[in-house]
């Protein structure tokens, strides 16, 4: 019979024998990587390479089960032997994607819902996005993962991209810059993050193999630069491969990409995982610089390992991608042994959503409308969205919120009072009911304004489907705004209306009935407070657009090729039929660098609205600029003062407009931008805006070089990319042509 004491000495005794085997064994974090890698096993590399999703080994369970307290979405494996931790990875761009419940524990563990993509990128405030970085890698830290996979920068190439609302802008210094911003708020909270997907996810339609057909230049000065800023100014630690491929080959498998380029010619230093992919050809990835093959089966560990034993993958392919490995999972919380409290500061990260949401409302129209008059009290609230209020979009860019404030609660919170007749109506029924003109007439005589909630939301998986009634107003929706307008200017009233949206819809045919119209997006929990705040005057609107609100959806070049099926749409192009079956399988950007404002501004295309543009309930003033240059960087400087007398934020915008080259080239391009504080009536902040000379050059494929044309360079102050407010220039004497290696 073993006594207690027996049992002791033979645990005291396996438990010496482990950690002296654990001495003589190089851990991770005490001897030198190189020592690590030289007595990792073959399996234990392998297995460090594939994600733990379902990794069912000497654990005995897998992953979901064992190592997946709090609903992650991904983990790399543990490999005691040598003190490599497991670590976890959860979505998403706006916000920790974590289920509040865990098994068998009651307590609740809430994220945030934050603004989206968009709504960030509207702001225009680096400052801001930098502060809500803070706080989504916060609750990355505090529930227990080491990365936050976002932010998500695949630039607007199409409205009807599915994925847009997680997205920044279709212009990608905007976007690389909101993106940095992004990275180094949440990677200051000692979390990874992982800028997504890498490269041309531009479209959900057949998204696993569609093939992106880019021109190098679009390439390099559109689709690459917005990453390019973001890894060069950010230093992510992760950055996630997307599921398509570019130019015949899968970007998670694109050596071009993955390490010619991103790691030889732009000094990238973390490592890559790919998107959630089946398994595909493991060693083709490996090779190409997928470090970590997410979200991981046994069988690609397998594949790795047959490849090395048959060489056709190198040792020295498969080493590289370890020391990546290991100098990822040095930096994590879960290697650290930081502890996690699962508490963290959701009444601060409430107040900062509330703030931020209101900083990324656009305002679009105001006819002496907003901010709301002390006169109004009773509000006429219209349009199912004031009550089935959209806060984020679907699929793995989704937030599980404790809460979503809408319309009618954000008003009622300011101390509004809503018709109650309206409300029963809408309580009673789904969707848009067609409200009658002799009820709109009698609202209109008991209440002191109408506001009309149109919303419209898309997420993972699929495109936008349709035009009309997607993408276009419905016909009741448009008929709400014709009648209510109608009504309430009778009596003498106004009508706002909100847009609830995750992406751009068309304005052109009915702006003109609203006395008013706000572009909320989906701005998180606070939703309904952050646009009551705006509404009522709390907070002056300071919100620009990231993208072109184009007149018609067949005016925007890329509808020639973008894989939608509507097919009720005839064109000069031919049927949608044609186009939909045209490029099944792949997609042609066929309009090159032409997208959004490069295209609309340099071919005098009217636009609805057009990028940049907000309006505020102050006005701004700029003064003459000055540039100076200081080696490669140009310094410009512009006082902003405001002219008003409201307290209000403002936008500068900083356009060149470049000498013609050999290239043809958009009238204007953003260079960088900058947001005033809150500035008082006659207030004025000095606005320092900053750009290099490699910013100026443009990509020339025939030589496959950055060319910098000699000549004048006109360099334009904007208050929107068509609303120049001041204007000054610099001469370029001695210009240059840098080629680079990667033609990809
Ligand atoms: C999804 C998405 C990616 C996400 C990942 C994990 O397919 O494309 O953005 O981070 O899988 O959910």
């Amino acid at each position: 019979m073993i006594t207690k004491q027996k049992m002791m000495g033979i645990l005291l005794l396996a438990v010496s024998l482990t950690v002296s085997a654990q001495n003589k064994v190089p851990q991770l974090g005490k001897a030198p990587i190189s020592k690590v890698i030289k007595a990792m096993t073959l399996e234990e590399k392998a297995q460090l390479l594939v994600g733990g999703w379902r990794i069912i080994g000497d654990y005995g369970k897998t992953f979901k089960e064992r190592e997946n307290p709090n609903g992650a979405v991904g983990a790399t494996v543990p490999i005691a032997r040598i003190g490599i931790p497991g670590t976890l990875v959860t979505d998403g761009p706006a916000g920790c994607r974590l289920p509040a419940e865990r098994k068998g524990d009651s307590k609740k563990y809430y994220c945030t819902g934050f603004p989206i993509g968009s709504m960030l990128a509207s702001t225009w405030n680096t400052d801001l996005v930098n502060r809500i970085g803070k706080a989504m890698g916060n609750e990355t830290l505090e529930y227990g993962c080491d990365v936050l996979l976002g932010p998500a920068l695949n630039i607007h190439r199409n409205p009807l991209c599915g994925r847009n609302f997680e997205y920044y802008s279709e212009d990608p210094v905007l976007a690389g810059k909101i993106a940095a911003s992004a990275i180094k708020g949440i990677q200051s909270q000692g979390v990874g993050t992982s800028p997504k997907h890498f490269v041309a996810n531009n479209q959900e339609t057949l998204r696993t193999l569609n093939d992106a057909r880019i021109s190098q230049r679009a390439l390099r000065e559109i689709y690459l630069k917005g990453f390019e800023i973001a890894i060069k100014e950010g230093q992510p630690w992760t950055i996630m491969a997307s599921y398509n491929k570019l130019n015949g080959l899968f970007t998670q498998a694109h050596y071009g990409l993955l390490t010619s380029l991103l790691r030889d010619e732009w000094g990238y230093k973390g490592i890559v995982m790919t998107d959630w992919t089946n398994p595909r050809d493991s060693k083709q990835q490996v090779h190409a610089g997928s470090d970590l093959l997410m979200y991981g089966m046994p069988i690609q560990v397998q594949q790795i390992l047959d490849a090395v034993h048959s060489g056709q993958l190198s040792m020295q392919d498969v080493d590289r991608n370890v020391k990546n490995m290991l100098e990822y999972v040095e930096k994590t919380p879960s290697f650290r042994q930081i502890s996690r409290a699962n508490a963290p500061d959701l009444n601060a990260h409430s107040k900062i959503v509330r703030q931020s949401a209101a900083e990324g409302i656009v305002l679009l129209k105001n006819d002496n409308t907003l901010p709301f008059s002390k006169k109004v009290n009773e509000i006429a609230l219209l349009g199912q969205g004031s009550h089935n209020f959209l806060a984020v979009g679907w699929g793995s860019g989704t937030v599980y919120m404790k809460y979503i404030i809408n319309m009618e609660q954000g008003l009622l919170n300011a101390g509004y009072h809503i018709l109650p007749a309206i409300n029963d109506i809408y309580k009673k029924v789904d969707g848009e009911p067609e409200m009658k003109k002799d009820a709109l007439k009698q609202w209109a005589g008991e209440s002191d304004i109408a506001v009309i909630t149109i919303s419209r939301n898309s997420g993972e998986g699929s495109d936008r489907q349709n035009i009309p009634g997607d993408y276009e107003l419905t016909g009741t929706e448009k008929n709400l705004i014709a009648n209510t307008s109608r009504a309430f200017h009778a009596v003498g009233k106004k009508v706002v209306v909100v847009l609830n949206i995750s992406g751009v819809v068309e304005t052109a045919s009915w702006k003109n009935d609203p006395d008013a119209i706000l572009l909320v997006w989906e701005p998180g929990q606070e939703g309904g407070n952050a646009v009551a705040d705006v509404l009522g005057g709390k907070i002056n609107p300071s919100g620009k657009l990231p993208m072109t609100f184009a007149l018609n959806y067949m005016d925007i070049p890329s509808s020639k090729n973008f894989p939608y099926i509507d097919r009720h749409i005839k064109d000069d192009w031919g049927t949608a039929e044609d186009r939909a079956t045209k490029n099944y399988g792949y997609t042609d950007y066929e309009e090159g660098i032409w997208i959004g404002y490069r295209y609309f501004n340099t071919n005098k295309k009217p636009v609805s609205y057009p990028f940049g543009y907000g309006l505020s309930y102050t006005t701004f003033g700029y003064s003459a600029p000055t540039i100076s240059k200081s080696g490669d960087v140009y310094k410009a400087t512009v006082t902003v003062k405001n002219t008003g007398n409201v307290s209000g934020k403002e936008v500068v915008e900083l356009y060149i407009a470049a000498p013609k080259g050999t290239m043809d080239k958009p009238s204007s391009e953003l260079k960088a931008f900058a947001k005033t504080k809150l500035l008082q009536p006659s207030q004025s902040e000095k606005v320092v805006l900053q750009f290099n000379m490699s910013d100026l050059a443009s990509f020339d494929e025939k030589t496959n070089s950055w060319v910098l044309d000699c000549g004048k360079y006109e360099v334009l102050f904007g208050a929107s990319s068509i609303d120049i407010l001041q204007k000054t220039s610099f001469y370029v004497k001695k210009g240059f042509a840098k080629r680079v290696k990667t033609v990809l």
